[in-house]
């Protein structure tokens, strides 16, 4: 596996490795300052990060790196070079490739043309490293047995609510996707892909549009901002009224189980998605899942640039 393009593309092993490994980072963060010294690590994103940016340049930092961070509009593809060129030339001046942009097949060409690894930090349908953050976060709260737990993410049928199903697929877990109808449901191609993958691990997808039944019993609830970036503001008004039944309240957090979580990937909108009581709250772990996101970083560049994992 050289790159990390899809969350499907981990195998359940990738997984259990990497999250290993980042558990070992997250208690010593400098034990492998010599796995990218003297090299470099490009960050190109076409989208704003606050989490994603702080992970991954801190992350490069911490295995001896330097971080390359380069905006959409610093390099000569927003002129028209094409992104095979720009893919090879990254090539040779960096070890990794870390991006964040719109279109999927967007990275899929990076990964395509370039030599080194590719590393997807979020596109229009997925965000694999954020999963990685968010599975070590539940796995810190509730061990490694998930036997008879129900992982539920409520709200748009995004990006996040894909990577959602498909690593609970791969983590052989019994996921719910709560949303709305139609529009702001989940692409059934992610749906059948995840569906797929749990058909191998003994995971079980839902896919449902009422938001006190996936609440019911869960472990976790997990939530999205509602208004994603590059969303049209003309789509705002329908979006927040089609959306307004799957906020994240106490009310739904009581149906949930005793010992259940809150999770989020942030930017967050109290008010809008979450009540601020519930992200604010107890069952909260917003804080802990957010740092996480330069541990498993971490590991992901390791593994990938010593080519240790297999993928699927
Ligand atoms: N969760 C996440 O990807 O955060 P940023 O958009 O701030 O990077």
């Amino acid at each position: 596996m050289k790159d990390l393009l899809r969350t499907a593309d981990l195998s359940r092993a990738d997984v259990d490795l990497l999250l290993d490994t980042a558990a070992d980072f997250a208690k010593n963060p400098l034990r492998a300052t010599d796995a990218l010294a003297h090299r470099s690590v490009a960050i190109y994103m076409t989208k704003p990060s606050t989490r994603t940016r702080l992970a991954s340049e801190t992350a490069v930092a911490h295995l001896g790196g330097t971080p390359i961070f380069l905006r959409g509009d610093d390099l000569q593809l927003g002129r028209g070079e094409t992104i095979a060129d720009t893919a090879r030339i990254i090539s040779g001046f960096a070890s990794a490739l870390i991006v964040r942009t719109f279109a999927q097949a967007d990275v899929n060409e990076l990964g395509e043309y370039a030599s080194i690894p590719v590393i997807n930090a979020l596109t229009d349908d997925d965000h694999p490293t954020q999963l990685l953050a968010d599975w070590i976060t539940i796995r810190e709260v509730f061990g490694k047995d998930i036997a008879g737990r129900k992982f539920t993410y409520i709200g748009d049928g995004n990006n996040m609510a894909h990577a959602w199903l498909t690593m609970g697929a791969i983590m052989g877990a019994h996921v719910v996707v709560a949303t709305p109808t139609g529009k702001f449901a989940p692409d059934s191609q992610a749906v059948a892909i995840a569906t797929k993958i749990a058909s191998t691990t003994g995971g079980k997808i839902e896919v449902l549009h009422d938001p006190e039944a996936a609440a019911q019993g869960a472990s976790v609830l997990y939530t999205d901002v509602w208004m994603s970036m590059g969303d049209p503001e003309s789509e705002r008004s329908e979006k927040l009224k089609a959306l307004s039944p799957f906020a994240v309240t106490e009310k739904l957090m009581a149906l949930t189980e005793k010992d259940s979580i809150f999770m989020h990937c942030l930017p967050a909108h109290r008010g809008e998605e979450v009540e601020a009581s519930v992200i604010d709250g107890a069952k909260s772990v917003i804080w802990r899942e957010a740092f996480h996101r330069r541990t498993t970083i971490q590991a992901i560049l390791y593994h990938l640039v010593r080519g240790e994992l297999s993928g699927n």
